[in-house]
C-alpha cells in the first residue's frame, strides 16, 4: 500500500452517537482509514463521495458500479438486493464471496473495523 491517510468525520457529537472506523483502499492502492458517526440514513457510498471518492455516478441506484468493492475482513449482515446482485452479476471482475456495491451497505456500527478495496466495474 503506498500510503495511509487518515480522516476524522467526527467534528462534534451532541448526541453521543457511535464512532466507527472504516478501512478503505482506493483503486491506486491508497490507504484509508475513516472516522465516522454511525448514521443510518447515509449509504457508505454517500459517506466517501463527501469525502472527495470519485463515486456514486448513479446516485446509489446500484446501476453503474463505481462503488463496486471488494470485502476484506467482516461478512455482513445486511443482504444483497435484486438489484445490487443484478448488477454485480455483470461485473468482469465480480467475486461472489466478497463483491458488495457499498451504495447499498448503511452506515451502521456493524461497519466498525471493516476493511474494503475498492474495485469499480
Ligand atoms: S453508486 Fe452506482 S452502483 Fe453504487
Amino acid at each position: 500500500m503506498k500510503k495511509k491517510i487518515l480522516i476524522n468525520n467526527v467534528k462534534d457529537n451532541p448526541k453521543n452517537l457511535d464512532v466507527i472506523t472504516i478501512k478503505v483502499v482506493d483503486v491506486d492502492g491508497v490507504f484509508y482509514e475513516i472516522k465516522s458517526l454511525v448514521c443510518l440514513e447515509q449509504n457508505l457510498m454517500e459517506l466517501l463521495k463527501e469525502i472527495e471518492f470519485p463515486m456514486g455516478h448513479c446516485g446509489g441506484m446500484a446501476l453503474c458500479a463505481s462503488c463496486h468493492c471488494f470485502l476484506e475482513s467482516n461478512m455482513l449482515n445486511n443482504n444483497m438486493s435484486s438489484a445490487e446482485e443484478d448488477m454485480l452479476d455483470q461485473l468482469y471482475n465480480y467475486d461472489p464471496s466478497k463483491s458488495r456495491l457499498i451504495c447499498q451497505i448503511p452506515v451502521s456500527k456493524e461497519l466498525d473495523g471493516i476493511l474494503l478495496k475498492i474495485v469499480g466495474g
